[in-house]
């Protein structure tokens, strides 16, 4: 089996609560609204490319349980290749995600589940498909310790290798030094760098951190404010595409990576493959829901044209 993208992280169900605010402890109160969808980084990721109309691959780990017929539907749908193991001893990965009725936004936690042990012989167990990709990506939902084995087999075998680094936490610098892409938000560029990214030009600042721990090149996304990047020599701040009335922005990252991930998979430049995913973005915070709201190839093509 041949894939262009290889993608490892997690799947969870995302169970999306909208109220006036988060509960006290020890308090209960009444919500507004509830939904329950696919969520995962990893998964939404895998799903925004699938959409995009890539041969995708997602590594991952699952239980035995309803979330994970969820899991294979949603793929099956965009047309993503499961690589999943699935396990009766072990839970399929939840997400709960307070949206904060008022303002939009949003506080989450996740538990992996199965996820949580996926390990280096896992990775292993992918070894062909990882050596015929053209991108691998991963993110942190997973353990580090298997997302560093992955980039750096992918490394080897000389695909191209990307680290969305979510969520923030800190990490070794042998591991950017097998990134050729590093897409932190502005948290996480400060968690990995230990810069507050409040501008562009802090942006640019934790860019070059970033370069300097051996990253190929470095992408900040800015939200709102688009992304910077910088591929060691020049910097460039590409600004976001409006494509309506924002709805969700929970899993605007994920859109971004996968768009992102698929350019860069049919050879396009950096820049282009920025633009590609900034595209993808977009349209999915016209929608609700992380995952379902992945725009189409046709779609991401015609507010490219626009
Ligand atoms: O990036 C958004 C995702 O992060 C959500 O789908 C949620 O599941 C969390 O993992
Ligand atoms: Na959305």
């Amino acid at each position: 089996m041949t894939l262009d993208i290889v993608i490892l992280g997690v799947f969870v169900a995302d169970t999306a609560y909208r109220a006036q605010r988060q509960p006290r402890l020890g308090e209960t109160i009444l919500g507004q609204s509830f939904a329950l969808g696919p969520g995962g980084k990893g998964s939404n990721q895998s799903v925004a490319a699938g959409m995009a109309g890539a041969s995708v691959g997602f590594i991952t780990k699952l239980g035995k349980d309803p979330f994970a017929d969820m899991a294979l539907a949603t793929w099956k749908k965009a047309g993503v290749t499961s690589l999943a193991t699935r396990h009766a001893d072990d839970y399929t990965g939840a997400a709960y995600i307070f949206v904060d009725e008022n303002t939009g936004d949003n506080a989450i936690i996740v538990c992996p589940g199965a996820a949580a042990t996926i390990n280096r012989s896992d990775i292993d167990s992918h070894a062909e498909v990882i050596k015929q990709c053209k991108v691998l990506m991963t993110q942190l939902e997973q353990p580090i310790d298997a997302a560093e084995y992955a980039l750096a087999c992918a490394r080897k075998a000389g695909a191209t290798t990307i680290l969305n680094p979510a969520p923030a936490v800190e990490l070794p610098t042998s591991m950017i030094a097998l990134c050729d892409f590093v897409t932190p938000n502005e948290i996480e560029a400060e968690t990995i760098t230990g810069i507050t990214v409040n501008s562009p030009k802090d942006a640019v600042a934790a860019a070059e951190a970033l370069l300097a721990k051996g990253a190929g090149g470095a992408i900040i996304t800015l939200g709102e404010n688009g992304c910077l990047y910088h591929d060691g020599s020049n910097s460039v701040h590409v600004p976001a595409i409006n494509a309506g009335p924002v709805v969700e922005t929970t899993g605007a990252g994920d859109a971004f990576n996968g768009g992102f991930a698929v350019a860069i998979a049919e050879g396009h430049s950096p820049l282009e493959a920025i633009r590609f995913g900034t595209a993808t973005a977009a349209i999915s915070v016209t929608r609700p829901g992380t995952a379902p709201s992945m725009p189409t190839r046709k779609e991401i093509e015609s507010l490219l044209r626009n």
